[in-house]
């Protein structure tokens, strides 16, 4: 019985050995690629920037390890803390595509630095304490999501955003943008989702919103417009449309009942 027992024991231990070498090799070929030096050092100034203080520069940034992307928990979508990257480049090397960092407490700023990522298209930093503005250095991205919705961003929202032509999705939400929507958004043709309540926003909506033809999200209530609602025309997409306190005068137009609401 003993010796049946060790046997077995044995196997098992052998067994063992063989799996994790096995998924050891297998690991490490997912984790082959790697950031070039100039990505890892602006990633230190963004880590400085937004006030992040628990990224492991020892860790590979790209591998896959739960420092630098911490698996979502189903129960907790508010919360997020993941940085991915795609290696599918030559020679191993690896860029940052997306960074989402959602209720991380974070006390910095929007990070210029953000730029310094040639491959960023994904930018998610809802609900933490970052103040300021939008970055200059970000009007040379190519951002197509963008999602800075609930910090203590100030200020107009700046006419450089309108560079981002890339951008599929703006969230602005509940910060304290004031002033005017800037006509230059007009020029973000690939806009899907435009949300801007909860902010003290004013004057009139921009005639050159109408050059958003691929919108199917608006949202703009809770804040301090004037003039009427536009005409809708050329917002045949538009799907969800939220103008609640949002300060602008009715009649919703004849075209209202064209929409899929
Ligand atoms: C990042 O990668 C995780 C795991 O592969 C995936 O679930 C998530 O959607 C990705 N996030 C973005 C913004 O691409
Ligand atoms: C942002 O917060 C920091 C630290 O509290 C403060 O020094 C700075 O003046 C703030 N900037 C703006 C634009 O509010
Ligand atoms: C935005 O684009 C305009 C027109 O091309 C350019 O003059 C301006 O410098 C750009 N702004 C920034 C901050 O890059
Ligand atoms: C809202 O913006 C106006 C200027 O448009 C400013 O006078 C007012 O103080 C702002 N209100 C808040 C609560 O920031
Ligand atoms: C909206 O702005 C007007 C002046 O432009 C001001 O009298 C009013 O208090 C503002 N309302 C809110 C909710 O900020």
């Amino acid at each position: 019985m003993t010796i049946i027992l060790d046997y077995s024991l044995r196997l098992l231990v052998t067994l063992t050995l063989i799996l994790s070498s096995l998924v050891f090799i297998e690991g490490t070929g997912a984790q082959s690629g790697y950031l070039p030096k100039d990505e890892v050092d602006a990633l230190r100034e963004i880590a400085e920037q937004l006030g992040k203080r628990d990224w492991d520069f020892s860790l590979n940034p790209c591998d896959g390890n739960p420092n630098w992307a911490t698996p979502m928990r189903a129960e907790m979508p508010l919360y997020t803390n993941t940085l991915n990257c795609s290696c599918s480049f030559p020679d191993n090397v690896c860029h940052v595509v997306s960074i989402s960092l959602k209720g991380q407490d974070l006390d910095g700023v929007l990070p210029p630095s953000l730029a310094k990522l040639p491959h960023i298209k994904y930018i998610a930093l809802f609900r933490n304490y970052l103040n300021g503005t939008i970055p200059s250095e970000w009007a040379s991205t190519k951002l197509e999501y963008l999602s800075v919705g609930v910090n203590l961003l100030s200020g107009r929202i700046p006419t450089y955003l309108g560079n981002i032509t890339s951008l599929i999705y703006v969230s602005l939400e509940s910060n304290m943008f004031y002033g005017a929507i800037p006509a230059e958004l007009g020029k973000l043709e690939s806009l899907a989702s435009l949300i801007l309540n909860a902010n003290n926003l004013s004057g009139e909506l921009p005639m050159e919103l109408n050059n958003l033809i691929k919108l199917q999200e608006l949202r703009l209530s809770s804040n301090n417009f004037t003039g009427k609602f536009p005409s809708l025309e050329t917002w045949s997409h538009l799907e969800k449309l939220e103008i609640q306190g949002s300060g602008l005068e009715g009649p919703i137009p004849e075209s209202f009942s064209f929409l899929r609401i």
